[in-house]
């Protein structure tokens, strides 16, 4: 059978070797496509069985071409970008492979938290994160990891999550919160880590940033979908303290970028889960996933509804 592993940000050489190498040894036929455009992506999935993809999007008149289509694993967390809808109705499977690069993303949100609090190396004076707070707004698998790095800094965590248990908080140092507005008016730093739902999208903007202590830092490794720009903009107009970094450019980046030089920072290109190890984790673990679907339904991490 043929998988296909589409995606338009390349993974790390030793990442599709590694891929390659257990479809190859699946018996399975791996097509490798980076970077290709839409039409490209149309004529490999005519004939794929399984298709690997990273935030590339999988729509419903992407899926009316593939006929022959199984399973769609994200090698990564998020599927936003996978209609389930339309893979649900044609009886494709979809899996994600949770917790394979949330190290990587929470890694970033340091990088960029002592960037912003350095003055983005200008050489001014700038601040510490030792005794700061930290609200982790979600705490799943990157939500946890940014908390384990933020105790070695010496920082004091807040998080809140629904769907997460106090006890389970608790027992990794962190209190729990279960006021969004609370999460924001305590905590130097807010870091998002919830996806973009019906639910959250749009969630994030004037009035939660307006609530953030003098100086505050809003750090989103998320999605871009979840903030409110207009919102945000305006809070950032309004007070002069805060500050504004992201792993995903705001579709207002130049505006933001032009008026709050100082104050924001955007990566070029979504990169938290962009690194070598990042990259063989999921990726391996999205092949294995497909070859495991294939071979006898496999399913663990499935997302959509048969
Ligand atoms: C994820 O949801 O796993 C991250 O946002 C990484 O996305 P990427 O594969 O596009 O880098």
């Amino acid at each position: 059978m043929k998988i296909l592993v589409f995606t338009e940000k390349p993974f790390a050489k030793a990442a599709t070797k590694a891929i390659a190498n257990a479809i190859n040894a699946s018996g399975n036929d791996l097509e490798l496509v980076e970077g290709g455009t839409r039409e490209d992506f149309v004529k490999a999935i005519v004939d794929a069985d399984g298709l690997i993809v990273r935030s590339d999007k999988v729509d419903d008149g992407l899926l009316e071409s593939a006929p022959k289509l199984k399973v769609i694993v994200r090698a990564g967390a998020g599927y936003d970008n996978i209609d389930l809808e339309a893979a649900s109705k044609r009886g494709i499977c979809v899996m994600n492979t949770p917790g394979q690069n949330s190290n990587a993303v929470a890694e970033l949100v340091f990088g960029m938290v002592i960037m912003m609090c350095r003055n983005q190396y200008n050489g001014k004076s700038g601040s510490e994160l030792k005794g700061k707070s930290l609200g982790i707004y979600a705490f799943g698998q990157v939500g946890r990891n940014v908390a384990r790095i933020a105790k070695g800094f010496g920082m004091k965590i807040e998080a809140l999550d629904k769907f997460v248990k106090d006890e389970v908080m608790e027992a990794e140092g962190v209190k729990p919160l279960h006021e969004v507005k609370e999460l924001f008016s305590q905590n130097n730093f807010v870091s998002l880590h919830i996806p973009a739902t019906a639910e959250t999208k749009g969630t994030i903007g004037y009035e939660l940033a307006m609530l953030m202590p003098e100086n505050g830092v809003l750090i989103n490794t998320a999605r871009k979908e979840v903030i409110d720009e207009e919102g945000l903009f305006k809070a950032l107009q309004e007070r002069s303290d805060l500050r504004y970094v992201s792993d995903i450019k705001p579709d207002m980046a130049d505006k933001f970028e032009k008026e709050f030089a100082s104050r924001v920072f955007f990566t070029p290109k979504k990169m938290g889960a962009q690194t070598a190890e990042a990259n063989f984790n999921a990726g391996v673990a999205a092949a294995e996933q497909a070859i495991a679907y294939l071979k006898e339904g496999w399913n663990k991490y499935q997302v959509n509804k048969l």
